[in-house]
């Protein structure tokens, strides 16, 4: 057996190494050959501790405790003194901010992540349209600016580490000083940056650090909300150490058994030489060790950085998954060769699983032909803006998974490291895009920086490098893109890159990538590009888009609303039935990303003001399900589904027809009203049924029938008006780690406990216990009111309010009231929750 599987996982020539790209490359030439790569098998039943964090690699959370003030683009002395007058003209005292006794007690205390647009007033100018209304441009220069203070101690016992700082994304423009002193300046918001503060550090002192935001410029067409809107961290290593994003782990499945390719990137920032020895011990997702790479010894020269490449084999791997998504964990130890002390110990979540685009076939993931079901996706979500507390992650994963999605694409930029962690857990498929095509030193950074960060994630499977670029059709562009596929490649040669294309297939950036992306354009012109390009893979980049109000069935321009059925879209675009019959019959097409899963602030489309979110959610900004979620989950999820619409609450339309709808993938469907049948009607494969049926109060009921077996039924009933509240929280109980929440639902019911689907009952939440209510919403793609509140108004029978836990376990008591109805509480629980390590 043994013997059988060591000649399965031989050891990779040097040549397959080469071709695979795993190649040991050094900022400065090593004089050491690689270390032979070695093969060895798994190392028993030691166990790997859950989070191995340790002293000679700290990595504190340095999201709490931040002071915040507003700045001005275009007056000096409402933005901290900073202007044309030498501030850059002596290190060392860049911002007033920045020194040791300014007074930041008029700033606002605040944790991260935050965003200061979400909690601006909207503005009625045409101008801000595309980002959402909120005052964020030259016009705008009192709203523009944002400073934030952190004052943090250094123990005197750091001295002689290396320390830097990674923020994961501010948007954006951002200057970050340390104790006066310049650190750098990083342009894009979306782009995870580091500064390392080893020589700017007070040690045994206070440090001042200062970051300053400039969201004058935005960087798309979307809401990008401003600040400091990602987790920060502060690194501690010691001067001989493993690089930032510095190991890579890639796995080939060799018939029973995976071979692992675990390349680590060491760097030496000390002026001795090190002889040392590196070793990585893979865990699987219940911490058993199941396989170890054999030490490799090198010797590294002051100030020298090198990657050294060793091999692993898994025998019976657990392979990532949709259904599966099994992790193993890499731990990466650094030792002094001479006295086997331990130097560092770095840790990389990773997955075992083929992927692979066929131009006839479609996707496989692990050898299995699988068609993307996927949807894109900005960033931000009701209540707070883009400043996601981690959990929103997986709340939108789950909802869309729910809805049987399994692909979601990142546009327009590289996402923030949490969404691809909740991908990885739960399940998911990822195309990851950079937000800048272009090859000039900036975009080609942030195309590194989003790679390097991301290429362990098992769930993230194309690299996007653009999305209907100006220069898609022409050569310049082509010589752009394929600049950029060089580094892709050179950073990462096991996952194709993609674009997303909306013209000139066959053309410019199209002769470059590796799988041609679709946008829009379904039909003709994809059979034509198959035709001439039989060798190209091809996947919907962007297809749909119905646009729609969650709850509404006409059209109407003044309030902002277009009809949930599925019949509204731009010119460019289609409805959800048109696009999934051509990209489900077409067997070469690798699937396709809905525009979009759910509703995102700003491009109002098909309305301007009042509407300030678009309508193209299959969601709305809160996740509550439009009617054409039904659609999706029922030819994409696998399960059976019956989903009868509108609501039947239509006073006033006695005798008049209504439109009624079932999504559903059931045989057939038969309509009731008070008890009559209005007709059975066979579903059509990925279509609707539908009926006009003469409004009468009472319940239709629709009945679902499989091989003439009812199997579902759902109804409508006319309901009363608004009478009570009922509160529904995502999750009862919480870690009090103060940056857990629950999502709660509100519903605004009638006597007899239904839901009342046209109510708008103001609603206003007092909460007691540790915790706080950090946003709230309801979809209304028209509302005007705060997120940042205590209240909200319903829209169509709902709205969401975000409860956060503090630091302290204990009971949240979350109540809601609305005048003339019965009010509702629940109590959230937030179980003692030993936080992340932080920064004091
Ligand atoms: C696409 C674009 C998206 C969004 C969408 C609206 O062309 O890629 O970002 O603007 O149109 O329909």
């Amino acid at each position: 057996m043994r013997q059988e599987r060591d000649k399965q996982m031989r050891k990779l020539t040097r040549r397959e190494v080469l071709k695979s790209g795993v190649a040991v490359s050094a900022g400065i030439p090593s004089r050491f050959p690689t270390a032979a790569a070695r093969v060895s098998g798994p190392a028993g039943a030691t166990r790997l501790p859950e989070g191995s964090a340790n002293r000679l690699r700290e990595r504190l959370q340095l999201d709490f405790g931040w002071r915040f003030h507003l700045g001005h683009a275009g007056d000096p002395a409402r933005d901290f003194g900073f202007d044309g007058d030498g501030v850059f003209s002596k290190s060392g005292d860049l911002f007033e901010p920045c020194r040791q006794n300014f007074d930041d007690s008029q700033w606002r205390p605040v944790d991260l992540p935050h965003d200061w647009a979400v909690a601006l007033p909207f503005e009625n100018n045409p101008g801000l349209l595309n980002h959402g209304f909120k005052p964020l441009d030259r016009n705008y220069p009192a709203t523009s600016i944002g400073w934030y203070r952190r004052v943090f101690e250094i123990p005197q016992s750091d001295l002689g580490r290396r320390i830097s700082i990674q923020f994961d994304g501010v948007f954006r423009d951002s200057i970050v000083a340390l104790n006066g002193h310049f650190l750098g300046r990083n342009m894009s918001g979306y782009a995870p940056f580091t500064y390392d503060l080893t020589d700017f550090l007070n040690y045994g002192g206070r440090n001042v650090l200062v970051v300053r935001a400039d969201a004058t410029q935005g960087e798309g067409w979307f809401y990008e909300g401003a600040g400091i809107y990602r987790h920060v961290w502060l690194v501690k290593t010691g001067p001989f150490h493993i690089a930032q994003w510095g190991s890579f782990v890639r796995s080939h499945v060799q018939g029973e058994a995976a071979l692992l390719l675990i390349s680590t990137e060491v760097e030496n920032q000390s002026e001795e030489s090190i002889t040392f020895n590196l070793t990585s011990r893979i865990a699987d997702k219940d911490g058993n060790i199941v396989a170890t790479t054999d030490p490799q010894t090198m010797r590294a020269d002051p100030w020298m950085n090198m990657t050294l490449t060793a091999q692993a084999h898994v025998p019976h791997p657990r392979l990532w998954s949709l259904e599966e998504p099994n992790l193993y964990r890499a731990l990466t130890t650094l030792e002094d060769a001479n006295s086997e002390k331990a130097l560092d110990q770095y840790e990389t979540t990773f997955g075992i699983r083929t992927v692979k685009f066929d131009p006839d076939e479609g996707f496989f993931l692990n050898g299995k032909p699988v068609k993307i079901k996927g949807t894109c996706n900005h960033q931000d979500h009701a209540g707070v803006g883009s400043a996601l507390p981690d959990r929103i992650q997986y709340f939108r994963i789950e909802k869309l998974k729910e809805m049987g999605v399994n692909g979601y694409r990142t546009s327009h930029n590289p996402p923030t490291p949490e969404l691809l962690d909740a991908c990885d857990a739960l399940g998911m498929l990822v195309m990851d895009e950079t937000r800048t095509m272009s090859s000039n030193p900036e975009a080609l950074s942030q195309l590194e920086r989003m790679i390097r960060r991301d290429r362990n994630h098992p769930s993230v499977i194309l690299w996007s490098l653009g999305n209907e670029e100006l220069e898609q059709g022409t050569e310049r562009g082509a010589r752009i893109f394929a600049s950029m596929k060089r580094l892709a490649r050179q950073l990462d040669p096991s996952r194709p890159v993609t674009a997303a294309i909306s013209d000139a297939w066959g053309l410019g950036i199209s002769r470059v990538v590796d799988v041609q992306g679709f946008n829009y354009k379904h039909g003709p012109e994809i059979d034509d590009f198959h035709r001439k390009f039989p060798r190209q893979p091809g996947i919907g980049s962007e297809v749909g888009s119905t646009v729609s109000t969650r709850g509404i069935y006409t059209n109407d321009k003044e309030q902002g609303y277009v009809s949930a059925y599925d019949v509204n879209f731009p010119e460019w675009a289609a409805t959800a039935e048109v696009w999934w019959e051509i990209y489900a019959e077409r067997r070469f097409l690798a699937g396709g990303f809905a525009w979009t899963g759910f509703d995102y602030r700003g491009e109002p489309t098909p309305y301007g003001w009042p509407c300030i979110n678009s309508h193209f959610g299959i969601m709305d900004t809160c996740g509550f399900p439009k009617d054409n979620y039904y659609y999706y989950q029922a030819w994409w999820s696998g399960k059976p589904v019956l989903h009868l619409f509108p609501h039947w609450n239509w006073a006033g339309k006695e005798g008049q027809e209504i439109e009624v709808w079932c999504h559903s993938n059931l045989d057939k469907v038969e309509l009731f009203l008070n008890g009559a049948s209005l007709g059975a009607k066979q579903v059509p494969r990925y279509e609707h049924v539908a009926w006009k049926v003469p409004y009468k109060p009472g319940a239709l009921e629709a009945r679902g029938f499989i091989d003439g077996q009812q199997v579902l039924t759902d109804r409508r009933e006319t309901t009363g008006g608004p009478a009570k509240l009922e509160l529904r929280p995502d999750r009862r109980e919480i870690k009090a780690d103060g940056q857990d929440i629950s999502i709660v639902e509100v519903r605004v019911l009638d006597t007899a406990g239904r839901l009342v689907p046209v109510a708008d009952s103001q609603i206003a939440f007092q909460l007691s216990g540790p915790g706080k209510v950090i946003g709230v919403g309801n979809g209304n793609p028209s509302s005007h009111e705060p997120d940042k509140a205590h209240e909200r108004r319903a829209f169509n029978g709902r709205c969401m309010v975000i409860v956060q836990c503090g630091k302290a376990p204990g009971e949240i008591r979350l109540g809601a009231v609305s005048p003339g109805l019965e009010s509702a509480t629940v109590v959230i629980t937030a179980v003692p929750a030993a936080p992340p390590p932080a920064v004091p």
